[in-house]
């Protein structure tokens, strides 16, 4: 049904007898003559109808907005003046000998020969139309690009793809499960995987030895701007390997995808431990473009007056940071209690600072606490951060979780609102991760997931599981985790301790593990893996900051579908072939 996509037609096609199919992008009636701009996946084409060929031009006339054609015409040079330097196909036409009307079409909800921003629930409403603008389905193309580049380059490097089930058991990555009922089982229930993570280790005690997947994860968890309940994971495991070997693979992988598809020029791509990381950036996905670190200066402030700072600086689940912000004194009071108030709604109680106009002049600073302390101290704070003319300073006290979330916040912001960013690419891998953390309820929980190999013996971690380290690595890139990995523990008792240490009983371990334990003493090969969200590494080089944008048919915030408005309800009679009884009543 065609010889040409519309936008591969150029100069060199000019005099030959083409063939094309697409949507009608625009219709113009000039003065007796009808021009139909025709679109498909590669571009579009101006197509030019004269009313000699009668039953051609009526065709061309009844056709409107999005109607669905098809065309053969002589390609011909456009007439001087009629040269379109902002259309790819602007030297050229296509003089219409035949017009077949495939489909009419209803007015679109929203134009698409007129570029607008359009509210997303109306794009996703109507996705199918939201999918003919090229700024959506070109990142589709691309995304399709990027997954063949990744499958070429594991398969380069001997990795198998594997399909692993969709229904199954929980695999627990820290998020709710999807659950599936089962009809053939009453009360029964299977959990779509929130990864492949225990599938993937039990290829590799079955000998599979280098697996990799694309594959659909999901996951019931407050979404955000880069989290979809249903997602795609570069899913990688290999055996016989070490940390360096999943580092460097890993590495190699994404610096190609960078080389390909954006301008990055390779650089070291720095390793950074957990620990580091909370220190001076707050949070273990720092955006290393932006130039701004956090001082830790409790031990400055610990003796002042000052309760605010004080009180924090001598509690050792407590801190106090400064964060010196460059050639910034001159914000405004406005802009700082901006400010005050974004980092006020992550938990902050306050944001001090000092504006630093000259530094060794008398008066030289401003600032509502310079009241509270000892002229020492400010000196030893302003030395300590190298400060100079026209810096501004701010300060973050208090619970170390709560500082860290609300200041690390704080340098993003600051990043993007007085356009900081040094380069456009800053990965980094953030190593030395704990093994555990600790949640509300002060209860030990896996940092990743419960299967990843320490750092430590098994009686080093029973006695210290607070200070014990995993063998855990995350890639970062501007701010967003890409991917993250680890070794795997690779016989029982390791797997056995680190369930005891997390409040998994001996039953309960062997109800839901029992599979994983009895694979692990029956021949276990040291591995491990990583896997990489397939949307986010698409999203960072589409140059968006919404994964939606790059998923065909995506989830709204609130996890449904516009489109096919999923979830629905389903009839009682499907309810109770599943021996289900729904307990929730509608609102009247
Ligand atoms: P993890 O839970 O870190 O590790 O997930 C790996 C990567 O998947 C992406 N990702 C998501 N992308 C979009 N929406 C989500 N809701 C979402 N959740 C995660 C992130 C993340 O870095 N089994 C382990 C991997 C391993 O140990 O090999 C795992 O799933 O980019
Ligand atoms: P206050 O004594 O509460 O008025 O606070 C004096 C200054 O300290 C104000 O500029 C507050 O914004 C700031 N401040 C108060 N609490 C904190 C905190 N936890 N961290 C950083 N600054 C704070």
């Amino acid at each position: 049904m065609r010889s040409h996509y519309c936008g591969d037609i150029n100069r060199s096609d000019i005099g030959s007898d083409i063939e094309i199919s697409g949507w009608v992008h625009k219709r113009r009636d000039h003065g007796g003559v009808i021009f139909l701009d025709i679109r498909d996946l590669h571009g579009i084409v101006q197509v030019v109808f004269n009313p000699d060929l009668k039953e051609v031009f009526d065709k061309a006339d009844s056709c409107r907005s999005e109607f669905v054609v098809n065309i053969q015409g002589l390609v011909r040079e456009r007439i001087d003046g009629a040269i379109n330097t902002k259309m790819a196909t602007g030297e050229i036409e296509l003089e219409a000998k035949s017009l077949n009307i495939f489909s009419s079409a209803v007015t679109p909800q929203f134009p698409l020969d007129d570029y607008q921003d359009v509210n997303e629930d109306i794009r996703l409403k109507n996705r199918f139309v939201d999918l003919r603008r090229p700024d959506v389905n070109q990142r589709l193309v691309k995304r399709s690009k990027i997954t063949s580049k990744i499958r070429s380059f594991l398969e380069k490097n001997n990795f198998n793809e594997i399909e692993t089930p969709i229904l199954t058991r929980a695999t627990p990555e820290g998020a709710r499960d999807y659950l599936v009922p089962s009809r053939v089982h009453p009360g029964e229930f299977f959990a779509l995987p929130q990864s492949p993570q225990l599938f993937k280790q039990l290829l590799m005690i079955g000998g599979l030895d280098k697996y990799y997947q694309i594959a659909k994860c999901f996951r019931d968890e407050d979404l955000r701007a880069d989290r979809q309940p249903e997602f795609t994971q570069v899913d990688i495991e290999a055996s016989f390997i070490s940390t360096e070997d999943i580092i460097n693979l890993g590495e190699e992988l994404i610096i190609s995808l960078l080389s390909e598809f954006t301008d990055y020029q390779k650089t070291k791509v720095p390793r950074i431990p957990y620990k580091e990381s909370m220190e001076k950036y707050g949070c273990d996905k720092p955006d290393l473009r932006i130039p701004l670190e956090l001082i830790d200066i409790s031990a400055l402030v610990k003796d002042e007056e000052f309760k605010v700072f004080s009180g924090p600086a001598n509690d050792p689940s407590s801190r106090v940071v400064a964060l010196k912000v460059p050639d910034a004194a001159d914000m405004t009071r406005k802009k700082i209690d901006a400010y005050t108030d974004y980092v006020g709604k992550l938990g902050a109680k306050g944001l001090a600072y000092i504006k630093v106009i000259e530094v060794d002049k008398e008066n030289g600073l401003q600032s509502p606490i310079l009241k509270f302390f000892k002229e020492e101290t400010i000196h030893s704070i302003i030395s300590n951060l190298d400060v100079q003319n026209n810096d501004i300073i701010f300060f973050g006290a208090g619970k170390t979780n709560t500082v860290n979330l609300s200041m690390s916040a704080l340098i993003k912001k600051l990043g993007e609102d007085l356009n900081l960013m040094e380069c456009s690419w800053a990965p980094c891998w953030i190593i030395d991760f704990p093994m555990f953390e600790r949640n509300k309820e002060n209860n030990l929980t896996s940092l990743h997931h419960p299967f990843t190999l320490p750092a430590v013996s098994v009686n080093e971690l029973k006695n210290d599981p607070d200070n014990s380290l995993a063998c855990a690595y995350d890639f970062v890139l501007n701010g967003y985790e890409l991917g993250g990995g680890s070794l795997r523990v690779y016989e029982p008792t390791m797997q056995k301790e680190i369930f005891s240490i997390l409040g998994i009983s001996e039953d309960e371990a062997k109800e839901k593990f029992g599979f994983l334990l009895s694979a692990l003493s029956s021949g276990c090969p040291p591995h491990g893996g990583i896997a990489f969200g397939l949307d986010r590494i698409v999203m960072l080089l589409s140059d968006t900051t919404n994964i939606r944008d790059v998923i065909a048919f995506p989830k709204t915030q609130s996890a449904s579908c516009l489109l096919t408005d999923a979830p629905s309800m389903v009839s009682n009679n499907q309810l109770d072939e599943l021996n289900i009884k729904s307990t929730f009543e509608p609102e009247q």
